[in-house]
């Protein structure tokens, strides 16, 4: 049994993941290989777990790679995940189960990541030390979680999310959609060459921070929902996710990211954090 304030947590993230079955392979493969500092060939013959897969694209990608990968998440996205990875169905078990008190084995996996997931859990430390407990001696961690933003954005981002968490998940979806040419919108305007429509750009940013520029206008609406829906969102600093992983007893702390944190323009600003298991 998970908590109940995990309720809205389950009921968005199963709505999302089996409605937006966002696969884009290029996307998907160089994010696992950023967020992990791995390579390809890295992958094959290891260990893997996936904490919050999701609908499973990463775990996909670490199985065409030759990784043998257990794919956990809360929600009923776990559907959406097992479909996905039917094709390498030998090397992929997918499992429905909550980082707070993780159905897993203790030190046995040679990578356990976890790409956006402990910032939309109640706990986000304890998530951590959890899935910490997984990894084996010389194995590695990588995370990614939501970065603490200036007082100011913290403060709008905070009133938006205020608004949104009295909405239905359905009812965000749909509006979510609707604000598809928004972020078009803003991308244009904030691309522009001259300052002035630059300026209107981030304006109009201001005023709709959780609009997805992505390019493509399906993973856009999946974006934004991610960002106006979740029950739990919370923002972390570099110092606070290091110091998790040295109380969890890692050593070679590290941003794997070097200046390159984005495939795409206007995604998330986000911690990357890796570490090796002593
Ligand atoms: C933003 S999505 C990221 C999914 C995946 N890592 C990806 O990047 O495609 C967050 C995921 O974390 C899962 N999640 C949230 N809280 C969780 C918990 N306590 N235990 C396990 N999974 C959780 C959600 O169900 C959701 O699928």
């Amino acid at each position: 049994m998970t908590n109940p304030v995990q309720n809205r947590t389950k009921r968005l993230y199963g709505l999302q993941w089996n409605r937006y079955r966002i696969v884009r392979t290029v996307e998907d493969q160089a994010t696992l290989l950023l967020k992990t500092a791995m390579s390809p060939g890295e992958f094959a013959g290891k260990l893997v777990l996936d904490g919050g897969c999701g609908m499973g694209r990463y775990a996909r990608v670490a199985a065409g790679w030759g990784a043998s990968v257990l794919g956990m998440d809360l929600s009923e996205a776990a559907i959406a995940a097992q479909d996905l990875t039917a094709d390498h169905s030998s090397h992929v078990q997918i499992l429905r189960g909550d980082l707070l008190r993780p159905p897993i084995a203790e030190g046995r996996f040679d990578l356990v990541y976890s790409i956006g997931v402990l910032d939309h859990t109640p706990d986000p430390r304890q998530a951590f030390l959890n899935l910490a407990k997984s990894v084996r001696p010389g194995g590695r961690m990588a995370i990614w979680v939501y970065q603490k933003q200036s007082p100011i954005v913290e403060r709008i981002m905070a009133a938006h999310r205020a608004i949104a968490l009295r909405l239905p998940v359905h009812f965000l979806e749909r509006l979510s959609r609707l604000s598809v040419p928004v972020g078009g919108l803003k991308r244009r305007l904030m691309n522009s060459q001259f300052r002035l429509i630059e300026r209107l750009g981030v304006a109009l940013h201001a005023l709709t921070i959780g609009v997805s520029m992505h390019p493509d206008p399906e993973v856009r609406a999946c974006d934004t929902l991610d960002w106006y829906a979740p029950r739990f969102v919370s923002h972390h600093t570099h110092e606070e996710v290091a110091n998790w992983f040295a109380e969890a007893g890692f050593h070679d702390i590290a941003d794997p990211t070097t200046g390159q944190t984005h495939f795409h323009q206007g995604q998330g600003q986000g911690v990357h954090m890796i570490g090796t298991k002593t």
